[in-house]
This record gives structure tokens, C-alpha cells and sequence, in this order.
């Protein structure tokens, strides 16, 4: 067979086996549907306005603005390398198809994001696609970031443009074939990439409205904590957990046992704003959550986000075997969890996909 001809059956297999299985996985409700009230566009709901900075921060510089939505955002994790500049990417994420690197996203005009124009940036950050037609890989949690407004995206732009320019090539794929082909993409954002806009729900409190957009728009609560399908995707019930790399990102949910049914607003708060709580302590990706993301936002903000995640519906018949295994990892720890992974090769594959954007390789190195 030609090359020509294998990329083609390749990818003729490929988009055969995708749509089956997208069919196959039954699309369940979205996080914000188990709310019953009027649902209207953000810009319409009245009592308050769910997106963009927090008063206080109305009327601060563009700049400023932009950087309280990029901590909110969290870009910087993902973006820098440990030890080198800040925005200059890098940073290796593991996927059981090879590893895949992030950007560098300082303004510098050669190996930066400096040629882009707003509209550029814009397009990438919520359709997932780069200048030139590059189709981003969900690495980058555009499928959340679509939900941004214009105004946060324009904030968080002018941000960057402030970003000291740094020139650091950066080999951002090294996926092995067919999976380094980025037309791949069109496959994955057809099933699975939903845009659809959050709406606000009028019988609810600005607080919680304000919470539901960070969770599931900027802070892409959800990118860990949603169960994925095998194909690295989201999958409901929304926010019950999932592992990655070896952790397991909790059941947000109003579960007693596995979520956060016990919790009050004050304990998440206090969880999110520092680390500590009584109830848990945030360690490895959580950590590094809470560090640069959650405690640089402000109180109002965070228990806008803890007035949403205790309406969440108790995850009730989610399985008994992942609720067994947070419990079991609590006690027994990680290590006794990786052994575990390694005898079961569904699991392995389950948690490699699971971990298909959250893999920063040297983030044990960080810890
Ligand atoms: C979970 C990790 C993660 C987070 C969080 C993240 N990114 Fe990314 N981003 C990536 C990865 C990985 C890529 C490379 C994707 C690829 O090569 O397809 C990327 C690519 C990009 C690109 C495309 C650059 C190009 O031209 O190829 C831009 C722009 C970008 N990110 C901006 C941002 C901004 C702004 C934020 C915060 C709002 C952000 N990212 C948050 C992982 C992340
Ligand atoms: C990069 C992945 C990642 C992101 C993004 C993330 N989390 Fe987590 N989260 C985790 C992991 C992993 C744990 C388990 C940490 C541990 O065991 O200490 C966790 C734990 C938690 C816990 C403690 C639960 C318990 O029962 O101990 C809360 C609450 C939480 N996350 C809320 C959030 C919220 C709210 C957001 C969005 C603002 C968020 N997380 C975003 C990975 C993440």
C-alpha cells in the first residue's frame, strides 16, 4: 500500500470506529440541566451578571481584569515549564499516543502567540483552532473556554499582550501517527465538542449562576472532575470524578460518602481559597489548582462556586467500584493504586485516556 493510501484507511478506519462509539455513548445531561427553572441568555439575567471579573474588579484596567480571568483560568500551569519563564510552554503532557507540549503563549513574534491578532486568539481559545487551520488537541481546554464572553476574552488578550515576550521554541507535538495528524480533530470536535452557551437559570441566586459559569466555563472545574470516555472526552454525570495519573478528582457532587455532601459552603471556601479544610487537603494537581488558580480568586467568587457545587444533584448510582477506589486511595495511597492499575489493562487504558490533558510530565518533580 502506498503512504498515501494507509493515511487514508487509517483515517477511514478511525472515523468509522469514532462515530460508532459516538453513537454508543449516550450523551447525558449537561451540568447545568438538573436545574428546573426559566433558563435565559447570561446577558439577560437580571439579578446579577454571572461573567466576567468580580465587581470589584469592573472597573480596573483592561490588564488587570485579564490577569484575575487568566488565574481563573489557570493557563499558567499548563503553560510554563517548571524552572523556566512564565507563559513559555513546554510543558509535556504523557498520552498513550506520545507526548503532547504545550505553546508558548508570551507575545514574542517568532515562537509565540505575537503574530495573532485578537480575533486569532479569540478563535483559538473557543473553537480550538490556531491561526493558519492548526486544530488544537483538547489538551487545551478550549471545549470550556468556548464558553468565555467576549468581553473576558478580550480582558485576558490584553493581558497576554503584557506577558514579557520570551523566545523558546517549542516542539508541540510529538504524537505518533495517525494520532499526530491534526485533521483528527474534526472527528473528535464533531462528537464531542458542545458548545452550546451556559444559560442562566432565573430561579436561581446570582451566587449560583456566577458559580455554574466559573465551574464549567473558565475554571473547567469539570476537565478533572467529569468522568471521560476513552476518548478523553467529558461524559455525565457531570462532576462525578474521575482519576488521573494516579489521583482521583473527587465526586463534586452532593453525595454523602463520595462527594461533597458533608461539606459546607464555608468548608469548600475555605478548601479552595487555601488548600486545607477540615475535611481534606488539596495535593498533587489539586495543589496546583488551588495555588495558582482558586486562592487568587476572590471570597465572593469562591462561594459563588460552592453555592453551585452543593446543588448538585448526589451522584447516586454512579458505580460502586469508583467510589470504592477514592475510598481506598484515601486510605491506602497511591502507590498501592499504581500497583493495582498495572493489573488491569482496561483500567490502565482508562486512565491513561482519563489523564489524556492532565499528565504534565515532571509535575511529580514539582511536588
Ligand atoms: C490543561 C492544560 C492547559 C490549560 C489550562 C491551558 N492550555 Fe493552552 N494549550 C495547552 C496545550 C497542551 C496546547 C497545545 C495544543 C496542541 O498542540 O494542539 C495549548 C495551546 C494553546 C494555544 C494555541 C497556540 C498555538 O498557536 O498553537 C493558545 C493560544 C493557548 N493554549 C492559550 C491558553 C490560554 C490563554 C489559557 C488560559 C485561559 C490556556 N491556554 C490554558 C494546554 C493548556
Ligand atoms: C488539574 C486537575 C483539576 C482541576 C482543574 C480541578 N481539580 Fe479539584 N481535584 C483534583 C484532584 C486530583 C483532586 C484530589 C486531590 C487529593 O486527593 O488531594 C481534587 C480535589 C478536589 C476537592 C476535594 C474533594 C475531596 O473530597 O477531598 C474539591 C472540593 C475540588 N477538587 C474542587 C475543585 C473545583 C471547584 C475546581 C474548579 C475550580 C477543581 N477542583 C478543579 C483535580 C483537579
Amino acid at each position: 500500500m502506498s503512504g498515501k493510501m494507509r493515511i487514508l484507511t487509517s483515517l477511514v478506519v478511525i472515523a468509522i470506529v469514532v462515530a460508532a462509539l459516538g453513537v454508543w455513548i449516550i450523551r447525558g445531561p449537561g451540568p447545568l440541566d438538573f436545574a428546573g427553572g426559566t433558563k435565559v441568555a447570561l446577558a439577560d439575567y437580571r439579578a446579577g451578571k454571572p461573567t466576567g471579573v468580580p465587581a470589584k474588579l469592573e472597573k480596573a484596567s483592561l490588564v488587570e481584569r485579564g490577569e484575575y480571568l487568566a488565574k481563573a483560568a489557570d493557563c499558567m500551569v499548563c503553560h510554563t515549564k517548571p524552572g523556566e519563564k512564565e507563559y513559555s510552554g513546554g510543558l509535556g503532557f504523557k498520552l498513550p499516543f506520545g507526548t503532547l507540549y504545550s505553546t508558548n503563549i508570551t507575545p514574542d513574534k517568532d515562537t509565540g502567540i505575537g503574530n495573532y491578532s485578537a480575533e486569532d486568539f479569540k478563535k483559538a481559545m473557543t473553537k480550538g483552532v490556531a491561526p493558519g487551520g492548526k486544530r488544537l488537541y483538547p489538551g487545551m481546554p478550549y471545549p470550556y473556554y468556548a464558553h468565555l464572553d467576549d468581553r473576558s476574552l478580550t480582558d485576558m488578550w490584553n493581558y497576554l499582550r503584557t506577558v514579557k515576550p520570551v523566545k523558546k521554541n517549542v516542539t508541540v507535538n510529538q504524537l505518533r501517527f495517525p494520532y499526530n495528524l491534526r485533521i483528527g480533530m474534526l472527528g473528535w470536535n464533531a462528537l464531542f465538542y458542545d458548545p452550546k452557551p451556559i444559560v442562566a437559570d432565573a430561579a436561581k441566586s446570582n451566587d449560583w449562576n456566577r458559580g455554574a459559569y466559573l465551574v464549567n466555563g473558565p475554571a473547567h472545574c469539570g476537565a478533572c472532575h467529569a468522568p471521560k470516555n476513552m476518548f478523553g472526552a467529558d461524559k455525565s454525570p457531570a462532576l462525578t470524578g474521575t482519576t488521573l495519573q494516579g489521583w482521583f478528582a473527587s465526586d463534586l457532587t452532593g453525595d454523602r460518602n463520595a462527594g461533597l455532601g458533608a461539606w459546607s459552603v464555608a468548608d469548600i471556601v475555605e478548601y479552595l481559597g487555601t488548600g486545607r479544610g477540615s475535611h481534606s487537603l488539596a495535593s498533587g494537581p489539586m495543589a496546583e489548582v488551588v495555588e495558582n488558580s482558586t486562592s487568587q480568586m476572590t471570597q465572593a467568587d469562591l462561594k459563588a462556586i460552592a453555592v453551585y457545587l452543593k446543588d448538585l444533584p448526589p451522584s447516586r448510582g454512579r458505580r460502586f467500584r469508583e467510589r470504592f477506589i477514592s475510598r481506598a486511595l484515601a486510605i491506602i495511597g497511591y502507590g498501592t493504586f499504581q500497583g493495582w492499575k498495572r493489573s488491569s489493562r482496561r483500567r490502565r487504558w482508562a486512565s491513561m485516556t482519563s489523564s489524556l490533558r492532565f499528565a504534565p510530565v515532571g509535575a511529580e518533580l514539582r511536588r
